[in-house]
């Protein structure tokens, strides 16, 4: 299996507007993929227009909300490229879409990655933070999960966040939950029609 990195894509609507979502970029060879499903926003601008920037930040408060529906994310305008990074970035890819592979769920766009600029350094690994990744990726899955997987994944997960979470970890842990525990209540009450 290829590497997967996980960042904040940043993609422009026809009229130039900024869309971003937590994406996972395929590393395959000289390529980087994107593969976002059908429909998405994320989606419809790539076949619009053929240029993204990704994000990698150690902040996992923007996953969760981005999940969550928080979206106001600040971003900062990048010097001679059109897509914005996410000004919490530490650091940024422009990429290049050079072709698509059509697909009917899953179309992937191989990118080449035009330039990488680092932005502050990075303070190493976080368990607590990769347990926030892993829960923002279930809380985007939720109705393809039986409940039972969505509580045993969390008792998991909930257990990096009790031993290594800082407050900003906390925080993007206490959104990704809310999420799910509504996703829940909806699924309880019974379908009227
Ligand atoms: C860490 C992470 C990685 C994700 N990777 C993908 C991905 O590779 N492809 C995808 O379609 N959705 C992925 N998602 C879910 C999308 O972010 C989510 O469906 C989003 O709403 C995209 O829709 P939009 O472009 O309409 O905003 C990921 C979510 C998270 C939290």
């Amino acid at each position: 299996m290829p590497l997967i990195h996980e960042c904040v894509v940043t993609t422009l609507s026809p009229e130039g507007r900024p869309h971003i979502a937590p994406l996972g970029l395929i590393e395959e060879q000289d390529y980087w993929i994107a593969a976002p499903f059908r429909p998405s926003s994320t989606l419809y601008n790539l076949t619009q227009n053929p240029q993204l920037t990704a994000s990698f930040t150690d902040d996992a408060r923007v996953f969760a909300g981005l999940v969550a529906g928080r979206r106001n994310w600040p971003l900062t305008d990048i010097e001679d490229w059109p897509a914005p990074r996410l000004s919490a970035a530490l650091a940024h890819a422009e990429l290049i879409v050079e072709r698509v592979e059509e697909h009917e769920l899953r179309p992937r766009f191989f990118c080449k990655v035009r330039r990488i600029e680092s932005h502050r350094p990075f303070l190493g690994m976080n368990r607590a933070r990769a347990a926030v990744l892993e829960a923002a990726i279930l809380a985007t899955r939720l109705d393809m999960l039986s409940r039972e997987k969505i509580e045993s994944e969390i008792a998991y997960l909930q257990i990096a966040i009790d031993k290594t979470a800082g407050e900003a970890e906390r925080e993007a842990w206490d959104m990704v939950m809310a999420k799910i525990e509504g996703y829940k209540d909806r699924a309880k009450v019974p379908a009227t029609r």
